[in-house]
């Protein structure tokens, strides 16, 4: 008798596990209902914008509607109709459940630029709450954005504070830019649940702009989120056709360079080093934008001590010196730096940004080329631009100005730097 309790005590605690593993497991599965909604800049910002969904595999096909915004009731009769393109998506990591899904994407093109609009995704009995976005106009008046370093760990509980702190202090921002690093193991779907769920509706609303980290690749292979779950402007190298790619946002043109590829670009007659080299060189020579702000996931000078990456700077310097490049933001050593320095030219120009957002922090080192510098610190940036004039403020998390900076085009085509972080009177580096 006593042997038959412990069987079944035995069979109750193994039913127990199955039955939790499972809950565990799917709490990030798909659902019919649109989630994980996400919009991402076109390459012409002011007359496009690309919007990604996910629902699960009994939702067969998604659809876009959209109408220009109206301060009254939503009256769905005034929406365009458009049919997404749907793709079935299988992402698995090791030791946890399979997510099976389908993806849907869309790009808006034709808006009006400057103008607002309203538009909701999904198909008829189950579709999103209507979001909202905003084109920018063709005028060079100002506009934000906001500037993240590596997010990468404990999305949820710790980074998710503050990408909420970035938006309540810059609602209008005009989009969102990460450094790589988006979270830790690639291709776990779990994390990415984490990521959506820090973000929520904001995604929906203000455009992402992301370029990969090391930890969004796993050996050579990114992630295949990155193909599915986003739909970047595509108008880069084949190698890197996701990763590597420009959009225009009015007198600015942003660019992303995947640094992550081919093992952190160590192979310097790899394919992909060679096409983002002869890409970015031909994209800039034809530029016509007052300025331009580059975004990749390895400092072109580190701020941690033990790192250095002198192939980047040898292949990748001399072309944004060449064109005049105004500015480059980066993540990966887990601490802040920002200073100007040139390895080929006696009067360097270029600001250079490490920084972090999330909480995998490390110290600082004590490397000359850094002007202001940071230990133990999650940090996020906001940088406006007006006309000849940009305006670089570096926040904490917790809300605190902890460097500013203003860059100003002067007609000649030189640029005059003016350092306003002595001016803090918070500044102190932590430790
Ligand atoms: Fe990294």
């Amino acid at each position: 008798m006593k042997r038959n309790y412990y069987a079944l005590y035995i069979v109750l605690f193994i039913a127990s596990i199955c039955l939790n593993y499972k809950a565990y497991g799917q709490h990030n599965a798909a659902k019919s209902f649109p989630d994980r909604i996400i919009l991402n800049l076109a390459e012409d910002a002011s007359t496009s914008i690309a919007v990604t969904w996910r629902t699960d595999l009994n939702t067969k096909e998604g659809f876009c509607e959209l109408q220009s915004i109206t301060p009254t009731r939503i009256n769905p009769t005034n929406t365009q109709s458009f049919k997404a393109k749907t793709t079935r998506v299988k992402y698995g990591y090791d030791g946890e459940p399979t997510i099976e899904a389908n993806q849907h994407s869309f790009v808006f093109t034709d808006l009006e630029p400057g103008e607002k609009y309203l538009y909701r995704v999904g198909k008829e009995n189950s579709w999103s709450e209507w979001l909202e976005f905003k084109l920018p106009s063709r005028e060079k008046s100002k506009f934000s954005f906001i500037y993240f370093g590596d997010p990468q760990s404990n999305i949820k509980s710790e980074w998710s504070r503050v990408i909420r702190k970035a938006y309540s202090f810059s609602p209008n921002c005009s989009f969102m830019l990460y450094g790589g690093d988006i979270i830790n193991r690639a291709g776990r779907d779990l994390e990415w649940e984490e990521w959506f769920m820090a973000g929520s509706y904001i995604y929906g609303m203000v455009p992402q702009v992301l370029t990969p980290g090391n930890h969004d690749y796993s050996g050579l292979k990114i992630d295949p989120h990155w193909k599915y779950q986003f739909t970047q402007p595509g108008n880069g190298p084949e190698e890197v056709k996701n990763t590597c790619y420009f959009s225009d946002y009015k007198n600015l043109k942003i660019i992303s360079i995947d640094s992550a590829t081919e093992n952190e670009l160590r192979d310097e007659n790899g394919s992909a080093l060679k096409s983002q080299k002869a890409w970015l060189d031909s994209l800039l020579t034809v530029n016509t934008k007052d300025w331009v702000i580059v975004t990749t996931h390895l400092p072109f000078y580190s701020s941690k001590e033990t790192r250095d990456n002198p192939i980047l700077r040898k292949h990748f310097q001399p072309i944004l010196e060449k064109h005049g490049v105004d500015m480059v933001l980066t993540g990966h050593d887990h601490s802040y730096g920002r200073g100007t320095a040139s390895d080929f030219s006696e009067e360097p120009s270029i600001v250079y940004v490490v920084s972090v957002s999330g909480p995998k922090l490390s110290k600082v080192s004590d490397k000359e080329w850094m002007q202001v510098k940071g230990s133990n610190i999650q940090l996020f940036q906001e940088i406006s631009i007006e006309e000849n004039r940009l305006h670089y403020k570096a926040f904490t998390a917790d809300g605190e100005l902890f460097d500013e900076f203003k860059i100003k085009k002067r007609a000649n085509g030189k640029s005059e730097f003016i350092e306003l972080h002595t001016k803090i009177n918070s500044f102190q580096m932590m430790e």
